[in-house]
């Protein structure tokens, strides 16, 4: 089984989708580190963001194991992914592998902006996770305190903000639902209810077959 879950910055997605991999023993790929990790290669080459070829060159470069997720997980590797995300040559070199990934024997869980439209299109349960700006912008305020960085709140919804228009408005496989996908608005639920609600979602899905 093949579940596929996309929505905006620090929409719940992420932590959906390591529960959702838990509960059916199903491996699962955040996306966006890929993203992440490509910019923070480009950065630690002295390399301008802007640079598609040379971003190219570094998402081609990754390995699945290449993630030490605290130095990727910062405010300000979430913004230097975005422009990255926005190269169209950069996603279609991370095409193979996350396809690669979701045909693994038994199916897989992934996260991200288009994995129901484009990377997984035939996935047998796609969600697509959202909530209110203020709601994501208080979520990730609070992750990055927990990580000992210092966060002003305005500041953290403005990053959102602008985020949420560049993934929206970019040419190539820009942030939107699938047509097939059920929408999850988890703005009025905490982790157990977001959980519970899309379980069901893929309960419904998987019992159609
Ligand atoms: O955790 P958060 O939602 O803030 O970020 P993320 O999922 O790690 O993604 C960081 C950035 O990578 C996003 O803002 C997107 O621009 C990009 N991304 C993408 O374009 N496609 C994906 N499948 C995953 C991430």
């Amino acid at each position: 089984m093949i579940i596929a879950l996309d929505g905006p910055a620090a929409s719940g997605k992420g932590t959906l989708a390591r529960k959702i991999a838990a509960r059916y023993d199903l491996p699962h790929l955040d996306t966006g580190l890929l993203y992440r990790a490509t910019a923070r290669a480009l950065i630690d080459a002295g390399e301008r963001l802007d640079n598609e070829a040379r971003a190219i060159a570094a998402a081609r470069g990754l390995g699945l194991t290449d993630f030490d997720e605290a130095s990727l997980r910062g405010r300000e590797m979430g913004e230097a992914a975005s422009v990255v995300a926005a190269h169209p040559g950069v996603r279609a070199a991370l095409l193979d592998l996350q396809r690669a990934f979701a045909a693994r024997p038994g199916g897989a869980v992934l996260d991200g902006r288009d994995i129901g439209t484009v990377i997984c299109p035939d996935a047998d349960v796609k969600i697509f996770v959202t909530a209110s700006a203020e709601t994501r912008a208080n979520r990730r305020a609070l992750e990055l305190k927990g990580r000992g960085e210092k966060v002003d709140y305005a500041e953290v919804l403005d990053d959102i903000r602008k985020r949420d228009a560049r993934d929206a408005g970019r040419s190539s496989a820009p942030l939107v639902k699938a047509d097939d996908a059920v929408l999850l608005d988890t703005t009025n639920l905490d982790i157990d209810g977001a959980f519970d609600a899309a379980m069901a979602i893929a309960e419904k899905k998987a019992a159609r077959g």
